[in-house]
């Protein structure tokens, strides 16, 4: 199966660079250190993702694959069922590999709509504005490269149509479930009455195969985390050698947290932009959240957040669930 390709550019900034700056420096001198998954995608980190999806133990992609390929009709059916006429806006998109079998589908059903894909990669709205009328010469699109939120905004000036807001893969998982509700709540408060939201979730199972995802035998995902250091290093003149740290990936079976975090494997000092930052031996620093939850808990959060849940389309699996929410 063809999957549209994120082609690598000149290193493109994916948020200001005074932002990017304050940032890191914000999540470095705090306790404990973290970075900002937001920044992992450069173009080395957005081509870094793109192996990860296809590495054996990322089941992720498979899974939302399966759905995509196998029930775009019901979720079309779904979506109509429930709505007037709509654009599509899609938040982080990434290479929207999954997304086309809807686009394409919509296409083919006569369904009159423009495709927004949002994302803050400048890399990947690029390559997207490429790839998609190769692939699908008849849709309307309109790439918008920035923050989920201000991008939706502007997709909002831009359409007078209904929304069918996606939020797909591991998107909303890389949110703290408070966080998570907060940005469900967030997009709820920009959305009008008819309009839906399509919702990835990963869901609880084998702690085994939740933890190998995130620990694939080839290393692409240690590497994917070290390339922010390596972003780092570019970006902001810094000191960093990848050497001194070690990918550690947790999951939680009871609060359905999976945890990445670098630690350093000795007491040393990095210089970022000329400010010291002082690494203890085994130090963590905290990287990312790919949360996991039941279905009972997705509706909830729905519910919590002002939308209603309409039904799920589950993987044949049932490991992974998108979830149409609409707004009363
Ligand atoms: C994990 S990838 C998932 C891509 C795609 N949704 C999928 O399922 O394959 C996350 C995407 O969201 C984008 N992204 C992350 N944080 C963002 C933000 N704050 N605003 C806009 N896009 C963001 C990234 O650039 C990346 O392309």
């Amino acid at each position: 199966m063809h999957t549209f390709t994120i082609v690598p550019q000149r290193s493109a900034p994916t948020a200001a660079p005074s932002d990017f700056r304050e940032d890191i420096l914000k999540g470095l001198t705090g306790t404990p250190k973290r970075l900002d998954s937001k920044y992992f995608y450069d173009a080395a980190g957005d081509r870094l993702f793109q192996e990860i999806m296809q590495v054996p133990e990322y089941y992720l992609t498979g899974c939302e694959m399966d759905i995509l390929s196998n029930q775009t009709r019901d979720i079309i059916r779904a979506i109509r069922a429930h709505t007037g006429e709509f654009d599509l806006v899609e938040l982080g998109a990434g290479d929207a590999t999954k997304t086309r079998f809807l686009l394409r589908d919509l296409l083919d059903e006569g369904v009159d709509f423009t495709y927004f894909p949002v994302d803050i990669s400048t890399n990947v709205i690029r390559s997207l504005e490429e790839y998609l009328p190769m692939e699908l010469p008849a849709l309307r699109y309109k790439g918008l490269n920035g923050e989920y939120f201000d991008m939706l905004q502007a997709a909002g000036a831009l359409s007078r149509k209904h929304k069918v807001v996606l939020l797909m893969g591991a998107n909303i998982g890389n949110f703290h479930p408070g966080e998570a509700l907060q940005f469900c709540q967030a997009i709820r408060k920009q959305l009008q009455p008819g309009d839906l939201l399509l919702i990835g979730f990963d869901l609880k199972k084998d702690p085994h195969v939740i933890l190998d995802a995130y620990n694939d035998r080839q290393g692409v995902t240690k590497a994917f985390n070290l390339n922010l250091l390596t972003r780092i290093n570019r970006e902001l003149s810094a000191t960093f050698d990848l050497d001194d740290f070690e990918h550690f990936p947790t999951y939680d079976p009871l609060t359905g947290s999976c945890k990445s975090y670098l630690f350093s494997r000795r007491a040393h000092r990095v210089y970022i932009d000329g400010v010291p930052i002082d690494f203890q031996e085994n130090e963590p620093v905290y990287m990312e959240i790919s949360q996991k939850y039941s279905l009972q808990e997705a509706d909830r959060m729905a519910l919590s957040a002002g939308f209603y849940p309409i039904t799920s389309f589950q993987d044949s699996r049932r490991w992974f669930a998108d979830c149409l929410w609409g707004v009363e």
